[in-house]
């Protein structure tokens, strides 16, 4: 079975690539490596030993799509590929929503022409916005993200709704992530940010190589536990495990069509000073961290209701805090400086 993976090459992208071709998918990547680098692809192919077809492309630009939909006889497409920094995306908010919903529109579009009915869309649990409560199940209505980013999210997946209504044929998965960290545990694939990490983990990690002198901890005056924000952070591998499930529950249910939501996370909140604890015990690292003033767009704490994928994709997250703080550090201590030489 032929998978066209848009984003392969990036952070969430390359694991899922890597346990797809363990479990005997053939996959097309199809990313423009604007943050990320091919390196990840050559790393995936030697952990496998498995082929891939890599084509360096923008999800907008059509032609080229279907080229790749001619050459190929792709039955399903996992769709990563997006900006995704929340900051930066309320600084140039018109290239995410460029990107991040025309880029899918583009992305559909193609896949209509051909075809192709199944999609699986990395979604966030942004879109459950400010108004939810905690924790977050898929029977609540779409929120008001505080970003742009976060309503590119909502955007499409109206779009896949409104899509699945007019088209009887279409079956779509939206998996809603909650914190992906970690790496896979060979070290020899991981997250490789470009200039200073957004994301707490990275930042973590590159305070322990020596990049970064302290971590700032964004709020310590949050009406939680110990008073920084709570999240609900799983393995990348466990993450990457998720799309494999979405996708042979795809392929099980034969006569689902439509759009089905899952949340993709372990239903545990952590805070950020648990989280420098667990890395530090985890590492024999110090990590040097002040208390800074809250960051904008933040909510306190958020946390996934985990059981719909756990009973409908028999999916279940697995791997330990303990081992997701190992395996970031062999990643980034065995790759300083990310994947460029
Ligand atoms: P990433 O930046 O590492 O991967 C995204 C990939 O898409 C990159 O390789 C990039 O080069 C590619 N890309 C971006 N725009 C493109 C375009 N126009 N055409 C072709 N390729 C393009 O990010 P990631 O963390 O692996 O995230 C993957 C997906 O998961 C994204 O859709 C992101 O929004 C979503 N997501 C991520 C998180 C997280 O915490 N990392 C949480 C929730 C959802
Ligand atoms: N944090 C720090 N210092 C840092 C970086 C982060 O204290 O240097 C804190 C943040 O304030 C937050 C927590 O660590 O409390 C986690 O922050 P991240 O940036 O790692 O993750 P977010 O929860 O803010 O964002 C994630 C995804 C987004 C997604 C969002 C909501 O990265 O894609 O969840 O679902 F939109």
């Amino acid at each position: 079975m032929q998978v066209l993976v848009t984003g392969g090459a990036g952070y969430i992208g390359s694991h899922s690539v890597l346990t797809l071709l363990e479990n005997d998918y053939e996959v097309i990547v199809y990313d423009n490596l604007c943050n990320s680098s091919a390196e990840s692809i050559e790393r995936v192919k030697r952990l496998t030993g498995k082929s891939v077809d890599f084509i360096e492309g923008d999800i907008r630009d059509k032609d080229k799509l279907r080229e790749v939909f001619e050459h190929h006889n792709i039955s399903v497409v996992i769709h990563f590929a997006a900006l995704k920094a929340v900051g930066e995306s309320t600084t140039i908010p018109l290239s995410y929503f460029q990107s991040n919903v025309h880029g899918t529109v583009c992305v559909l579009e193609v896949m209509k022409e051909f075809g192709v009915n199944n999609f699986i869309f990395s979604s966030s649990a942004t879109v459950y916005g400010e108004e939810n409560d905690v924790p977050y199940d898929e029977n609540m209505k779409l929120g008001t993200p505080s970003s742009p980013y976060g309503a590119n999210k909502v955007m499409v997946e109206r779009i896949l709704q409104d899509l699945a209504i007019s088209d009887p044929q279409f079956r779509a998965v939206s998996l809603r992530y909650f914190n992906p960290i970690g790496a896979h545990e060979s070290g020899e694939i991981g997250e490789d940010p470009s200039g200073i990490p957004n994301n707490l983990l990275p930042y973590v990690a590159q305070v322990a190589v020596g990049k970064r002198a302290k971590l700032n901890i964004f709020g310590g005056d949050y009406p939680t536990q110990d008073g920084s924000c709570e999240r609900d952070y799983l393995h990348v591998m466990d993450l990457a495990e998720g799309h494999l499930a979405a996708l042979e529950w795809l392929n099980k249910n034969e006569s689902f069509r439509g759009v089905e939501a899952f949340n993709l996370g372990t239903g545990n909140g952590v805070s950020v000073f648990a989280i420098v604890k667990a890395f530090e015990s985890a590492t024999s690292k110090a990590i040097p961290f002040d208390v800074a003033p809250r960051r904008s767009g933040d909510l306190p704490a958020f946390w996934a209701n985990a059981n719909k994928a756990n009973t409908q994709l028999n999916w279940q997250a697995t791997r330990s805090l303990t081992q997701m703080m190992k395996d970031t550090w062999h990643w980034q201590s065995n790759n300083p400086n990310g994947y460029a030489k």
